[in-house]
């Protein structure tokens, strides 16, 4: 497989076209930003954390039936990937209250909610990624309603996967945010990364915060944090 041109720069990855039209390279990068870009920074090695944490957790969802973009790791920081068409649309999942959701409904975070609540973003970031509901997502055809449902599905089966793995190496899953693309045949898959960036992971016994949070509220040790995630779930 051949590297060539860059064809994305995000926050955080870098992604490459291939010599394969199917398929692109992922390049995580330590940069960090909070607050809609308005925060830069960089966390040393979290690239590479979040790489590795990233293909861990879909290689394992993929085995649970979770169809993922995951093709095979090349090194410490890059990863082949299907190329798909990403749904513009940033699926956050939530089982105990945090972040925007305690702030907008007035809740102490770390309220456990009775149910899993999901919620939809319209991924612009000229527009602060605003919140949309079906209606809205159906009415600017930013999927079908076919691909809506999938993506709903898959979600709240990803966050009974990812949290009962998680509680056993006590960590509490308290929050997500997933990216859903599209591939060439129409198939609806996993994409981007599932890590300390994307997720929030508190420790089960100290409740602890073990994600972006430490960086996003200044509240340092973000890089022993990130560590940490990494040892606990790759063991390294
Ligand atoms: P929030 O409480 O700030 O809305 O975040 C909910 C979850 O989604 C949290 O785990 C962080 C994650 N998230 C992202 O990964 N990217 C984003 O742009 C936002 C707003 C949240």
């Amino acid at each position: 497989m051949k590297k060539l041109e860059m064809i994305y720069e995000g926050k955080a990855k870098k992604v490459y076209n291939t010599d394969d039209a199917n398929v692109v390279i992922v390049d995580y990068k330590d940069d960090a930003t909070a607050l809609n870009g308005l925060k830069k920074g960089t966390i040393h090695d979290k690239g590479i954390i979040n790489n590795r944490v990233t293909n861990h957790l879909m290689k394992m969802l993929e085995k649970e039936g979770v169809p993922t973009h995951f093709i095979e790791e090349i090194s410490d920081r890059e990863t082949i990937v299907k190329k798909v068409s990403i749904v513009p649309l940033e699926v956050i999942v939530r089982n105990i209250a945090a972040g925007s959701l305690a702030k907008r409904l007035g809740l102490e975070e770390g309220v456990k909610m009775k149910r899993t609540v999901l919620e939809y973003c319209y991924k612009d970031d000229a527009l602060g990624d605003p919140m949309v509901n079906e209606y809205h997502i159906l009415a600017m055809e930013y999927c079908t309603k076919e691909e809506l449902d999938l993506i709903a599905s898959y979600s709240l089966k990803i966050n009974e996967v990812l949290s009962a793995y998680l509680k056993d190496l006590n960590i509490e899953l308290i929050d997500f945010k997933l990216e859903f693309g599209k591939t060439a045949d129409g198939t609806i898959v996993l994409a981007d990364e599932i890590s300390p960036d994307t997720c929030r992971f508190w420790d089960s016994v100290t409740h602890e915060k073990l994600d972006k949070d430490r960086f996003r509220r200044d509240m340092g040790g973000e890089e022993d944090a990130y560590k940490e995630i990494m040892k606990r779930l790759l063991g390294e």
